[in-house]
């Protein structure tokens, strides 16, 4: 298996779809694969070629479960998210064709001329209506897998690769924090208590807003586990924000207390999922560390920020 460049991806892309190639771009947004913008006389696509050794790699990012498999998980996680979620505010990327050789895969294009929330925040926005609707997507997600427990991985598999994520997530993050006195703690492993299919990687870069719209993509790290994980993950990015633009602080516990109460919403009659607020701060607090230690960092996070992303973490997980 080798890479892919641009002239072999318009060529995989033209054998699959009647269309031509306007251009190419390597989106440098993840870590872990090669995604190219296709832009085509019939709209965009998206390749995602899984190699395998990640695209970029940290002494921590080694510790994720790497799996050369990660495509077809990827592509079994989108179908069985899509059946949970049978809602039309929420784009899933179709999959237009798998090549297994090269393991890449053509999805359709879920931007549709929308901005990641990440995009907006980089622009200074922060909307509370797309927290909202994040929050309903993942409700809607989580309460449904209550019923249909299908499985991407086998019960094994999912436990070694949960195990890993987490791990990754929280007690690498901590160590990497050098957070002493929250270490003393001798945190454990959190492996939850209700097992809903979460998506192990909600994140303000994988979210297209548009009004009343969201695009959801990358589906890579979809599998069961606790709820809380992927709230908590979710609400960091807003905690890292409101450290990184303090005006936008209003703004951000508006979008947390709406992302919060949607979810609630959509999961009410789930009695399993019932928001505990020490394992919520477990993770919103091990979050913002993953983001800043654990993965390449954002360069708007100086070390005066960092302070603080210390400083707060220690709260919420004291
Ligand atoms: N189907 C898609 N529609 C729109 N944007 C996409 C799509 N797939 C990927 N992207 C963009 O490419 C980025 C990287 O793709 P992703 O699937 O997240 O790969 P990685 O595993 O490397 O993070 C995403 O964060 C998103 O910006
Ligand atoms: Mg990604």
């Amino acid at each position: 298996m080798k890479r892919l460049h641009e002239k072999e991806i318009a060529t995989l892309v033209t054998k699959h779809i009647d269309t031509d190639v306007l251009s190419i771009t390597l989106v440098d947004e993840g870590n872990l694969n090669y995604v190219y913008k296709v832009r085509t006389t019939s709209g965009n696509y998206y390749c995602k070629q899984a190699l395998p050794k990640f695209r970029k790699t940290t002494e921590s990012i080694e510790k994720l479960p790497l799996d050369i498999n990660r495509l077809n998980h990827e592509i079994k996680a989108i179908t069985l998210v899509g059946k949970l979620v049978k809602d039309n505010r929420f784009l899933l990327p179709k999959v237009i064709y798998f090549e297994k050789r090269n393991n890449v895969v053509i999805l359709e294009d879920v931007a549709r001329k929308m901005k990641t929330i990440k995009q907006k925040f980089e622009k200074g926005v922060i909307d509370p209506l797309d927290a909202r609707l994040a929050g309903a997507f993942l409700g809607l997600q989580h309460s449904q897998s209550l019923k249909d427990t299908t499985q991407i991985r086998t019960k094994q598999e999912n436990r070694q690769f949960y195990r890993q994520v987490i791990y990754f997530r929280t007690i690498l993050s901590i160590e990497k924090s050098g957070l002493k006195e929250v270490l003393q703690k001798n945190f454990e492993l959190p492996m939850g208590s209700s097992s809903v299919l979460i998506n192990g990687d909600f994140s303000p870069k994988q979210i297209y807003c548009g009004g009343e719209r969201l695009g959801i993509c990358d589906f890579e790290f979809v599998c069961r586990g606790d709820f809380h994980y992927d709230l908590g993950f979710f609400i960091a990015h807003y905690e890292l924000m409101m450290l990184i633009k303090p005006r936008l602080i209003k703004d951000a516990k508006r979008a947390i207390d709406e992302f919060i109460k949607a979810y609630s919403v959509k999961t009410k009659d789930a009695s399993e999922i019932e928001i505990n607020n020490k394992m919520l701060n477990y993770y919103i607090g091990t979050g913002i560390l993953n983001r800043v230690y654990a993965v390449p960092r954002d360069k708007n996070i100086s070390d005066k920020i960092l302070k603080e992303v210390n400083q707060r973490a220690k709260e919420l997980l004291a």
